[in-house]
């Protein structure tokens, strides 16, 4: 891992003390899963062939911008395995919390923060039982402590929680947990659903526990894409079994048309708006998917063949989808190279709006929303 002691150490940080306004930011922080870094900095590089990989932790990567950059703080990263981002301004390392959380506020200088996200770099992959894609309480109590010593100046300006849920437009101050005892400083303009929550987590909470990590999946997605889906409406839910997804829609008031040729737990089975097709998706009869207006996928197969069972449904003549979420498993790493591709070939089917994120809830696998938007005058 390539370190900038420039950027990770005092040098440049007391050079930003002086004059706190006067610099154009010159990195940018991103963080991602634990084992997305490469994907990510292929991406970015692919993206943003300026930038240069700095100094990194795990789940935690710095970029250096090139001089004459003129992003502005809500730019849009166009990036699928970045959870949260914003231009860094270095970091916080005093003995104690209390010397750390005045040193934020230092930091971060004169600039007008509306609010203030504070969340700790993932410490475990997705795979690991302890791999939680929720605020710690060691970020909550640090998030506290910077509060509590909030200038006078801006006290007025950030709500008693900080801001949690930014609004749109709100200057965002960052404060990432990369060591429990190393803070490191940012700031954004929230602008997007997952820009307005600290960290881009999205809270998901079930009332009960759900039949499977899906319904967590499917939460998230539904949050991050915004999808327009109107009361009542109908989806199909390719790999439904056992039935987290379905669970979830059918708790939102849809109907669910589930597909798996395994088998569906009986508290989504028994819920008189699902109806179980027990064959492969390739199988079912087209004539299955005329009152469907929306597809979710999560089968534990390539891209390539999600992508080809959902073709033939959403290009059928007497079909018309308006909107998908697809979980595209990432089978191999490199898999992820080809992302632009899935995009481009989900287009190509009339979807005019398609985006994509690996969202907090995923294993090595990431969503891709697609939607027909009528274009307006
Ligand atoms: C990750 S699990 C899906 C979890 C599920 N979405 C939920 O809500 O609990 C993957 C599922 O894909 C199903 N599957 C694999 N290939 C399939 C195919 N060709 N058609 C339909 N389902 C398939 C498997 O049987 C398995 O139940």
């Amino acid at each position: 891992m390539a370190k900038f002691p420039c950027h990770a150490g005092t040098p440049l940080l007391s050079g930003f003390r002086k004059t706190p306004m006067a610099k154009r930011p010159e990195f940018i922080f991103v963080t991602c899963q634990v084992g997305a870094e490469i994907i990510l900095k292929s991406e970015i590089a692919r993206n943003w062939p300026d930038w240069r990989f700095s100094f990194s932790r795990p789940g935690f990567v710095t970029f250096k911008l090139p001089t004459e950059h003129r992003l502005v703080g809500d730019f849009d990263l166009r990036s699928t395995f970045a959870q949260a981002y914003g231009f860094s301004l270095g970091r916080a390392a005093g003995g104690s919390m209390e010397s750390r959380a005045a040193e934020v506020w230092e930091i971060s200088g004169t600039r007008p923060i509306r609010a203030v996200h504070v969340w700790q770099r993932d410490l475990f992959g997705a795979e690991n039982e302890r791999h939680e894609p929720q605020i710690s309480p060691k970020a909550a109590e640090a998030a506290e402590a910077i509060l509590a010593v909030c200038p006078e100046r801006l006290r007025a300006a950030i709500p008693e929680n900080g801001g949690v849920h930014a609004a749109r437009g709100d200057f965002v101050l960052n404060c990432v947990l990369v060591e429990a005892d190393e803070w490191w400083i940012g700031y954004h303009r929230a602008k997007s659903v997952c820009s307005r929550v600290a960290g881009g987590l999205l809270p998901t909470a079930p009332a009960t526990p759900p039949v499977s990590w899906a319904w967590y999946k499917i939460e998230e997605a539904l949050a991050w894409s915004g999808l327009p889906v109107p009361p009542g409406a109908r989806f199909a839910d390719l790999g439904c079994a056992p039935g987290g997804t379905s669970q979830a829609l059918l708790q939102r008031g849809h109907s669910v048309l589930g597909i798996d040729p395994a088998e569906v737990s009986p508290a989504v089975l028994e819920h008189p708006n699902f109806r179980h097709v027990r064959q492969r998706t390739p199988q079912v009869r087209r004539r299955e998917f005329r009152k469907i207006r929306w597809l979710t996928a999560d089968m534990n197969v390539a891209p390539q063949y999600t992508l080809e069972a959902v073709e033939s449904i959403v290009m059928h003549p007497e079909v018309r989808i308006r909107g998908m979420l697809l979980t595209l498993k990432l089978l191999e790493r490199k898999l992820a190279e080809r992302i632009p591709d899935y995009m481009r070939q989900v287009r190509q089917w009339g979807f005019n709006h398609v985006w994509t994120r690996q969202l907090g809830h995923h294993g090595q696998e990431f969503c891709l929303a697609a939607l027909k938007k009528p274009f307006k005058r």
